[in-house]
């Protein structure tokens, strides 16, 4: 650290110039990341955020009356469009990982209750298209983490969760949808498996939970996913991703209150009181909790479905634009804006190194090869130039026989 303090100017000045070496996402280049939805809500949303760039929502139930009550706004608007019923509890979080962190541990509290046996190392069971957020959850809680292989159409095979399933078996995993391939899993059959055997189904809807609704509304093909399948008992779903507020901010649900009681930390063992708080994290910025209050009422149903619809419009000329293209096959039928395509004639990967060099970073899945992108509409104004380029690297790639390339599919 310098001896003396700098000039504000130069300072800021030095960090914007930081910038430019970084991916032009602004633009669509990165194929994760950063989302957009609707120029005026983003508005709203950052001033939102730097009206409460100060306070801490640890203090949200003594100090912050404000966060709060926004809090509780954003919750019951969720739980609401998640068919939860009255009895449905929620808690805002910073982010997926934490939400599904919380998930599981009180799944794991539940269970070891339910079943009288306190030092269960439960195991939770998936298709393999699982986010790793929950192998941390594992690795945090020493839980073992079972993951089946998918469906031809990349979807949870239920048979082989079914395989999976032993007397440790605490918790049942669906994905609306998952990363890798896009698809919303099987959440009906996954339910009615749950119930057969009598588990916990938490249905990951990071990606999905602030997109499919609208995407329903207004015609898309999106199966039920949420509390309206009886057995669902837990949802994430992140506010951050494509409910297109400002990060950091995250939703969990549960179905009953005999489950979200166990959500909280409460602890009073210590010189200072008693210590409680909703979420793993202490301090955490009210400015995610403005932030998402003041999107989503400057949204409303009606602005959540004009973004899906345009998004959804967008997904459809990609698509179509992608399979145009001689030799690339988008991989299952995805469901929302989450699409990867592989090539069955030719090294994907080799492909996607072509269009790294033209400023396009990578997305990439490694089983089966596939170029990968999770898209907003900011990727939408560079459709064109993205196709003009693939179709270039494809034929290049085509053209060439070079050795495989070495590129290593990286989050
Ligand atoms: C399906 C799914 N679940 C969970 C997460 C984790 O979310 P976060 O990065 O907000 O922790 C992601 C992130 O992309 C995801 O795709």
């Amino acid at each position: 650290m310098a001896a003396q303090g700098r000039a504000r100017e130069e300072v800021l000045s030095d960090l914007r110039s930081f910038k430019a070496g970084d991916i032009d996402w602004a633009h669509g280049r990165a194929p994760l990341f950063v989302f957009k939805g609707d120029d005026q809500a983003h508005e709203v949303g950052r001033e939102a955020f730097f009206e409460y760039f100060s306070e801490n929502a640890l203090g949200a139930k003594r100090a912050f009356h404000s966060v709060r009550r926004m809090e509780e706004e954003v919750l019951d608007m969720a739980l609401d469009l998640f068919h939860a019923p009255e009895s449905g509890r929620g808690f805002m979080t910073t982010g997926g990982t934490e939400s599904i962190i919380q998930a599981v541990q009180t799944c794991r509290d539940w269970t070891r209750e339910q079943r009288g046996k306190p030092g269960l190392r439960g195991n939770i069971v998936a298709p393999e298209s699982l986010h790793p957020a929950f192998d941390k959850g594992a690795r945090l809680m020493d839980l073992e983490i079972r993951r089946a292989p998918v469906g031809p159409d990349f979807r949870a095979d239920v048979a082989a969760m079914e395989a999976l399933i032993d007397e440790n078996t605490m918790m049942l995993v669906g994905s609306a949808p998952c990363f890798p391939y896009g698809v919303i899993d099987p959440i009906a059959e996954l339910g009615a498996l749950a119930q057969r055997r009598g588990l916990w189904l938490h249905v990951d809807a990071c990606v999905g939970g602030y997109l499919a609704p609208f995407a329903r509304r207004i015609g898309r093909d999106i199966p039920d996913f949420d509390f309206s399948v009886p057995a669902v008992t837990s949802i994430s779903a992140d506010l951050h991703k494509f409910g297109f507020c400002p990060k950091p901010a995250s939703t969990v649900f549960y179905r009953d209150p005999d489950k979200a009681r166990l959500h909280a930390f409460d602890f009073n063992a210590w010189p200072n009181g008693r210590f409680s708080t909703a979420t793993i994290v202490g301090t955490r910025p009210a400015g995610g909790v403005a932030a998402a209050w003041a999107t989503m009422q400057f949204l409303g149903v009606e602005g959540y479905e004009r973004v899906a619809r345009e998004l959804m419009e967008f997904i459809d000329r990609y698509k179509a634009g992608v399979g145009a293209i001689d030799g690339l096959q988008v991989l299952g039928r995805p469901h929302l804006s989450i699409v990867a395509f592989g090539a069955q004639d030719f090294d994907i990967f080799a492909v996607a190194e072509r269009l790294s060099a033209k400023g396009w970073l990578p997305g990439l899945v490694q089983r089966p090869k596939a170029i990968h992108r999770m898209m907003s509409l900011l990727h939408a104004p560079s459709l064109d130039e993205y196709l003009a380029d693939l179709r270039e690297c494809v034929t290049a790639v085509r053209a060439e026989t070079a050795a495989p390339s070495s590129l290593e599919a990286t989050y």
